[in-house]
């Protein structure tokens, strides 16, 4: 998303029950991959369900500047004819992945040994967060880059002219980092073995397998070892992108926190990469249940039933679980604000280098509306008073930060008064239909005109 010259003030207000079935747009990691993968694939990728987000939209456009045709079909299939590993042509105008950093950054890391130039460049938010992560283990493989200082975006990648395979070991538990380098060793002759400490969610493995990547995954002493020999020739797929658990998550809290409510939010990926919040839900007291529990395109899905569940209880989420809920802490630590005593997280200093530094925001807007929360580096405290116990009654500050707006929406929806957001456009990176959706089934929220 581009600069926001108007931004959209929105307030939300305590809410009678929330009731009816919920349909959540694809999952973010998943439509990006596929479109990225597809662009790399020889032959046609065709994508039903892909989240028409503007971060994945950004990618879209990202892909046909390097050459892959991108169209949508009458049936709102999205349909990829790809260039095949090596084939990126060089872009001939900069390529701006607006708010994305999973999209810059495996973008970067999927054009880095094509012997092509390319420039990148994001919005405010992005231009702020660093590339290094990326940049520094992709200069191994005979990578270039020029970006501003801590190696910000703006950017150029001079991308490698012979590429070399890679061993490395990703110091941060980063999916975006592991899935870049993955990309970048497609055109790599040879083994290249990356290593993770903390599994980190493994979409780009599964889905490098089934594009037809050698690849191979083994557990070597307590670590995660990727080997990807490049080469390889990946061939078009007809993937069913299902639906995403880090937009789910905000209905799904909210029904929990909002007095009566039972909602049921079908086809939600369960990958364990992916949900440890719903593990921290359970544990903390939620009325959750997974029905239908089945497997769709090599991962597990079910749709989920969430009914408001007045004893939650405030819990210790262990660090080891931080990587498979990354996104989750800023709508855990509202429903945090609504249990029962302390919630303490820890383990998350990966928050404050995202789209906004998540722990300081969250703990500005929930202090702004009565609620104690204490931080350190890696981690945080909410402590909560029970259901409804939030006072409300303060505007927050939401940083161009799209889970960071729909979390205080969801605060407002079960405190004393209203609770406000600065800007709510953001919001449409991830979840475009997000405030049609939590309107039609009976959340309190409006538009405020200034
Ligand atoms: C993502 C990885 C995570 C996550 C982001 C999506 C991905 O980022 O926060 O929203 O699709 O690979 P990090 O790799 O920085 O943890």
């Amino acid at each position: 998303m581009s600069l926001n010259p108007k931004p959209t003030v929105m307030r939300a207000l305590r809410s009678s029950s929330l009731k009816g079935v919920v349909s959540i747009p694809g999952d973010k990691s998943i439509s990006h991959r596929s479109l990225i993968l597809g662009a790399l694939a020889i032959g046609q990728t065709r994508i039903t369900g892909l989240l028409e987000g503007q971060d994945v939209l950004d990618t879209a456009k990202a892909m046909v500047a390097f050459g892959a045709v991108v169209e949508k079909n009458d049936q709102s299939e999205w349909l990829v004819d790809g260039v095949g590993v090596g084939g990126f042509a060089e872009p001939s105008t900069v390529v701006d992945c607006g708010n994305s950093g999973t999209g810059v950054r495996l973008i970067i890391g999927a054009m880095s040994t094509t012997p092509i130039n390319a420039t990148f460049t994001g919005d405010p938010s992005l231009n702020s967060r660093p590339m290094e992560r990326v940049t520094n283990p992709l200069s191994k493989f005979g990578v270039t880059t020029f970006g501003r200082s801590k190696g910000r975006l703006p950017m150029t990648v001079i991308g490698a002219r012979s590429p070399i395979p890679v061993k490395y070991d990703v110091p941060v538990p980063s999916a975006q980092v592991k899935s870049a380098l993955l990309l970048a060793a497609l055109n790599a002759p040879g083994e290249t073995i990356i290593t993770e400490k903390e599994t980190t969610r493994d979409h780009t493995e599964r889905m490098l397998s089934s594009f037809g990547a050698d690849i191979s995954v083994e557990n070597i002493s307590n670590r995660r070892s990727i080997k990807l020999c490049g080469h390889s020739e990946l061939n078009g797929q007809n993937i069913c992108v299902p639906s995403d658990p880090s937009s789910a998550a905000f209905p799904i809290c909210a029904a929990i926190i909002v007095e009566g409510s039972d909602i049921l939010v079908p086809n939600i990926t369960l990958n364990e990469t992916r949900a440890g919040l719903y593990k921290t839900l359970i544990e903390m007291g939620a009325n959750l249940s997974f029905e239908n529990e089945r497997e769709e395109s090599g991962e597990p899905v079910a749709d989920i039933r969430a009914c408001f569940s007045p004893d939650m209880k405030g819990v210790e989420v262990p660090p080891e679980r931080a990587a498979s809920m990354i996104d989750e802490y800023p709508i855990l630590s509202v429903v945090a604000a609504n249990a029962t005593g302390k919630t303490i997280m820890r383990g998350v200093k990966e928050l404050r280098v995202k789209e906004s530094d998540r722990i300081d925001v969250m703990a500005k807007g929930l202090r702004a509306n009565g609620v104690f929360v204490d931080e350190g580096e890696d981690w945080w405290v909410v402590k909560g008073n029970g259901m409804g116990s939030v006072k409300g009654g303060s505007i927050c500050q939401t940083f161009l930060d799209h889970r960071i707006a729909m979390s205080f929406l969801v605060l407002g929806l079960s405190s004393q008064n209203y609770v406000e957001i600065d800007d709510c456009l953001p919001i449409k990176t991830s979840f475009p239909n997000f405030i049609e959706l939590m309107l039609e089934i009976g959340a309190n929220m409006e538009v405020r005109d200034l």
